[in-house]
This record gives C-alpha cells, sequence and structure tokens, in this order.
C-alpha cells in the first residue's frame, strides 16, 4: 500500500513464517523488532504492551491465530480446531478492554469451518487482508475526519492511535495527518499520557519520525490550552464504542471530553467500525482495565512515590456520547451521536 513522507512506517510485519513486531516499550530510545513463532508468547506482548493500540491489538492476534493454527496442526492434524482453543484463549485473556481483539479472532474463527487440510495459507490471507483494510479504513477516515474539521489553528490529541496503534497511518493521528498533509493545520498538540507516555514516548516520536511537528503539554495543562483557545478540535480514538456513542478510551479522554465542551472546542473520535461493540448498549458494559499500581507509583523504572503509597490505575475511561461531537469511522461520520440514537447507523 503507498506510503509518503508523511507516513513512514508500520508497527508490524509478517516475513519468513514469522511475526514482527516493533517493541514499543522500548521507543523513542531504541527501534528493536521482536519476530514471534509462538502465540502464546503474542498474547504476552499484547498484555505487556510491546504492542498497544486498539486495532494493532486485532491485527497482532489476527497473526498470532496463524502462528496458533500451525502448531496446532502439527500437533494435531485434522484435530487443530480442537487443538487451538488454549491459545485463543490466551489471546482473548491478554486485554480486556478494546474489541478489537475479539473482533479479530472471531474473524478468524470464522474462517476455521471452511477449510480443509492445512489451516496456515488460508489463515494468513485472512490476517494479511484484516491488515490491508485496516490501513484503507485509517486513509479514509483520515479523509472524512480532515474534511470535517476544515482549517484550524490548533487541535489536540491523545495516547497514540498513529502508525504504532494500527495497521498504519492511524485513526485520529490519521486525521492529523491529513490535515498537515493538506496545509490545514497550525500546531499539532500532544499530551503526554500518563502513565505509559503513549503522547510523549509514541505520538511524539511518530510525528517527527514523519516530518510532522508536535507540541507536547502535560495532561494538566489541557484546560490551560483549550481555555487560551489555541485548540478548536480535540482528536482521539477509540478502544471500544458502545450502541449508544458511548466511548472507551485512553484514560483522560473523559477529561479532555468535559473541557472541549466547557471551553467550546469540538470533540471527535476516530475508529474504525470493528471498534463498535453492539452488545455493549452504553459505557457501563465496557470492561475497564486495571492495570497495576506500580506503573503509577514510577515512571521510566523509577520510582517516582514514596514506599507504602498506594496508586488506583485505570487504563481507560468512558466518555459519554452527550459530550462527543462527532464520531469519524470508514463507513462515514456520525455527528452528535447523542441525538442520533448512537452508531446503529453504521453497522
Ligand atoms: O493502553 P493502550 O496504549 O493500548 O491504549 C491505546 C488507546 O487508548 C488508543 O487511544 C486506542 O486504542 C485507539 S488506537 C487507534
Amino acid at each position: 500500500m503507498h506510503r509518503n513522507m508523511h507516513d513512514t512506517f508500520r508497527p508490524m510485519y509478517w516475513k519468513g513464517g514469522r511475526l514482527h513486531l516493533l517493541d514499543q516499550r522500548l521507543l523513542p530510545h531504541e527501534e528493536h523488532w521482536l519476530a514471534y513463532d509462538n502465540a502464546f508468547s503474542v498474547a504476552e506482548a499484547i498484555r505487556d504492551m510491546v504492542v498497544r493500540g486498539a486495532p494493532a491489538i486485532g491485527i497482532t492476534a489476527a497473526y498470532a491465530v496463524v502462528l496458533a493454527a500451525r502448531d496446532a496442526w502439527r500437533r494435531a492434524g485434522e484435530a487443530w480446531r480442537e487443538a487451538i482453543e488454549p491459545a485463543l484463549q490466551a489471546l482473548a485473556a491478554a486485554r480486556p478492554t478494546a474489541v478489537n481483539l475479539f473482533w479479530a479472532l472471531d474473524r478468524l474463527r470464522g474462517r476455521f469451518a471452511g477449510i480443509t487440510g492445512d489451516p496456515e495459507p488460508a489463515l494468513l490471507e485472512e490476517a494479511r487482508a484484516l491488515h490491508e483494510e485496516d490501513i484503507a479504513a485509517n486513509r479514509r477516515m483520515g479523509a472524512l475526519g480532515a474534511e470535517l474539521i476544515g482549517s484550524v489553528a490548533g487541535v489536540l490529541t491523545h495516547c497514540n492511535t498513529g502508525s504504532l496503534a494500527t495497521g498504519g497511518f492511524g485513526t485520529a493521528l490519521g486525521v492529523v495527518r491529513t490535515l498537515w498533509q493538506r496545509g490545514q493545520v497550525g500546531t499539532v498538540y500532544a499530551d503526554e499520557t500518563r502513565p505509559w507516555l503513549q503522547g510523549s514516548r509514541l505520538t511524539a516520536w511518530e510525528l517527527v519520525q514523519d516530518g510532522i511537528p508536535v507540541t507536547l503539554v502535560v495532561e494538566g495543562a489541557a484546560a490551560s490550552l483549550l481555555g487560551s483557545g489555541r485548540v478548536q478540535w480535540v482528536v482521539v480514538g477509540a478502544d471500544r464504542i458502545a450502541a449508544n456513542g458511548d466511548v472507551a478510551n485512553k484514560v483522560g479522554t473523559c477529561n479532555l471530553a468535559v473541557l472541549a465542551r466547557h471551553f467550546g472546542a469540538r470533540f471527535m473520535v476516530v475508529a474504525p467500525t470493528s471498534t463498535i461493540d453492539p452488545q455493549a448498549k452504553d459505557g457501563s458494559a465496557i470492561p475497564i482495565e486495571t492495570r497495576a499500581p506500580a506503573e503509577v507509583l514510577g515512571c521510566a523504572g523509577r520510582a517516582v512515590a514514596p514506599e507504602g503509597a498506594g496508586a488506583w490505575n485505570p487504563a481507560f475511561d468512558v466518555t459519554p456520547a452527550q459530550l462527543v461531537d462527532a464520531i469519524v469511522t470508514e463507513r462515514g461520520v456520525v455527528e452528535r451521536p447523542a441525538e442520533r440514537g448512537g452508531v446503529a447507523s453504521l453497522l
């Protein structure tokens, strides 16, 4: 698929029968690739944040199913459909909030019945298709989002929703990338996104890599930034969108939505339809991952809190649909989802 100077890299690839992942824990200091030939190790990689971001997790899991099927075929031959189950369960248990993980596993599983003989070629074809479709969806959302925004002095984004978080190009960051390519944005602000620093470590790295200037802010500066009038749109991704348009995304997203509404900026969510969970009626049905307190009590491997302090570490929050001005998907845009009965029209 075509790339250009503002879209230069992909976070995973399949080569030589193995899945290769860029280790995102080491960025921005080191670009180190890890190779996997075992689905259980890939499940660990997802859990441990080697790869993260909802669509990237789904694509990684799809390639992991190929590895699991190869192993199951070697061990059990025609009984591979039973033998693969433990690996599928390990993948499904890797992280709970990003629905793209379960969506991808279901899609690959949907191919099982039609396969005769060695399952690897058919499942690899499916995983590759899913990967390419994700990039195409991102490009489409980039165009739709940029059209809705038009020309702006500033946008603020949260976490990392770019090439690193997807099959390539990005969701919210794909809109930012498109705005930049078209000369439609003045300043791109990214907040640092504690505790994993996806904003400063990943979004800033990715934008610098792709020649797009970025201005980092600490999350606590968001009110000052939005109050100053320098930002007209907050543009974020999603890990799961409920049927009514409530949005689960990286913790801190809801803060930005509240601030945007208060200060008169607009709030856009950009996500492929694989991030919509029609089973979740509203945000209260979305499982929110709680991660280890150690991630809050320390930073970059060093303690930043005294021994004896505790921490609560929810990795995501839910933004009510009422605070969302637009949900952009590859199938189209829903403006003010709360007034339109959610996102059902997209499915
Ligand atoms: O914990 P992470 O880094 O996996 O969280 C990622 C996010 O919250 C992203 O905003 C979301 O997955 C959308 S990525 C296109």
